[in-house]
């Protein structure tokens, strides 16, 4: 397959970093991880400053874990420094301004979201105001498929909504393999938890679309990092990254596990401040 020209570059790291108006809480050769709202942050960075974003935002599960673990014990306090329990206008609000951001920044901006009943109008309803910037719409397959509520199916899939710029379903495809074959439909083991955070998605899945829409050197944003996952995919990939992740906690989580993949090491071995050798 004939590949597409490589685009121009207008902005390196540093440059995106020094325009904005605070202190990265970590920064590395090739990433920098913001620990703030990302609403403070998304409007300082420049037009088209960024390569991707690949995010998942808060669902909107009401303040409770709705299905992740059946037998999740977080209750009320699904994530630590928010309640995730907007009414449909104001999440439709959250996400709008956000999404509008990310596509500003960024040459396409994917977003991972499972619908839920807190969620659901507010997914409808974005994706005919973007309809226009939607691109695509995959599937992230689960293995283990979990029952949110009794009477409802169980949920065995989340949406990767892939906005850009344009209103073509064309990406360039400079990244996709010789033969061009990239499903929509992506299956993946979740093979990392964190019992502090309670929605991470699979490494494999951030994996799976920076190397096929990003090349080596290309700048990833995800401004709801969470623990990190987004980070320690480009890192595996030889990609550069800005998080940007409200509470602080996760940010120590992201932090730990950026420095472990850093050292090639586990987080528990760079916990323990050494290399275990078999
Ligand atoms: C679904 S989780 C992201 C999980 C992430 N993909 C991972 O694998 O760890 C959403 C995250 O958004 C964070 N968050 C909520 N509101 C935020 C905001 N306004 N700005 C930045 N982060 C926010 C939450 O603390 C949570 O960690």
């Amino acid at each position: 397959m004939q590949k597409m020209l490589s685009r121009k570059k207008t902005m390196n790291l540093d440059e995106i970093i020094d325009s904005i108006d605070q202190r990265p809480f970590y920064r590395c050769e090739d990433g920098a991880l913001y620990c703030s709202p990302c609403e403070d942050i998304l409007p300082q960075l420049p037009d088209k400053c960024v390569d991707l974003v690949l995010t998942s935002p808060p669902y909107n599960t009401g303040g409770h874990s709705a299905g992740y673990h059946p037998n999740s014990t977080t209750g009320d306090s699904f994530y630590d420094e928010y309640s995730d329990n907007l009414t449909n206008e104001e999440y439709i609000d959250f996400l709008a301004a956000r999404i509008t951001e990310t596509i500003r920044v960024s040459r396409y901006a994917f977003w991972n979201m499972q619908m839920l009943s807190g969620n659901k109008e507010a997914i409808l309803t974005l994706l005919y105001v973007f309809r226009k910037n939607l691109k695509d719409i995959s599937i992230w397959r689960k293995q283990a498929v979990s029952q949110v509520q009794k009477g409802r199916t169980a949920k065995g899939f989340e949406f990767v909504f892939m906005f850009g710029n344009d209103d073509t379903m064309a990406f360039d495809y400079n990244e996709f393999p010789d033969n061009g074959y990239v499903p929509n439909v992506v299956e993946v083991y979740k093979t990392e938890s964190f019992p502090s955070h309670h929605a991470t998605f699979p490494v494999n899945l951030a994996r799976y679309f920076v190397s096929y829409f990003t090349k080596e050197g290309d700048i990833v944003l995800d401004p709801f990092l969470g623990s990190g996952t987004t980070a320690v995919a480009c890192k595996r990939l030889g990609r550069k990254f800005i998080g940007i992740e409200i509470s602080e906690d996760y940010c120590c989580i992201a932090k730990d596990r950026i420095q472990a993949e850093q050292k090639g090491i586990t987080v528990a071995e760079l916990k323990r401040g050494q290399k275990v050798l078999f």
